[in-house]
């Protein structure tokens, strides 16, 4: 078995486990995080939106609250999560159930991709970022949310989790996803830090590609 099926194999079991409690659970966390990606957003194209790795779909609930035109898709690896997201959305969304490194869409489709709180589960994160660079539109924008290894707490996190049955896999500094990003084909437009409790330190990324 490689190592990126024994790391789905976690994922799947981690949240479907999670997926009924999941949104009560996280409850304060993910609305600062999603503050973080929305505070990023105003005024952004966003007829064609993807967020990858949607979850149980709460950012593309808020985004349907801004903008009631635009095409809303989220994808995400794990079936019990995205049940959460269709029950939540009805036929608002469409949910479709796939990995961030082989987005089944065309080129250039997206004005608007997001990610949150999902980085640091990629096992081929550098991959899906190519992909999402393939997807979006020229003049199209990323935003993603996640943990940031720039704080000590996270770094301590990063080293820690790899011990456990986490599914993680790994969180990124701020200059490290810079340069990620950079290697996909993406140019910086702003990046903020924000440490939202003692515990969590997240970072949001806003680029977009570069022709
Ligand atoms: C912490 S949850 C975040 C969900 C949502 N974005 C949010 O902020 O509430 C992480 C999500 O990432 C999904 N995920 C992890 N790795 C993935 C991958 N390679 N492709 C697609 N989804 C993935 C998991 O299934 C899970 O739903």
């Amino acid at each position: 078995m490689s190592v990126e099926s024994i790391q789905t194999e976690k994922l799947i079991r981690e949240y479907t486990a999670l997926a009924p409690s999941y949104d009560q659970r996280w409850s304060a966390y993910l609305h600062s995080s999603f503050a973080m990606t929305l505070d990023q957003m105003t005024g952004l194209p966003a007829e064609r939106v993807l967020d990858v790795a949607c979850g149980t779909g709460q950012l593309l609930e808020l985004l349907s609250e801004r903008t009631d035109q635009s095409e809303l898709v989220g994808i995400d690896r794990v079936p019990a999560m995205l049940e959460v997201a269709s029950q939540r959305l009805g036929e608002r969304a469409t949910f479709l159930e796939g990995e961030a490194q082989h987005l089944p869409f065309e080129d250039a489709y997206f004005q608007l991709v997001t990610s949150t709180n999902a980085l640091h589960y990629f096992p081929d994160a550098n991959g899906a970022l190519r992909e999402i660079r393939r997807v979006i539109s020229p003049g199209g924008n990323l935003i993603i949310t996640d943990w940031c290894r720039s704080y000590v707490w996270m770094k301590l996190l990063n080293r820690v989790l790899p011990w456990t049955q986490h599914a993680h896999v790994h969180t990124f500094s701020t200059n490290e996803l810079k340069e990620a990003l950079a290697d996909a084909g993406f140019g910086i437009i702003s990046e903020t830090r924000r440490k939202i409790d003692w515990f969590w330190g997240l970072m949001t990324i806003h680029a977009t590609p570069l022709t």
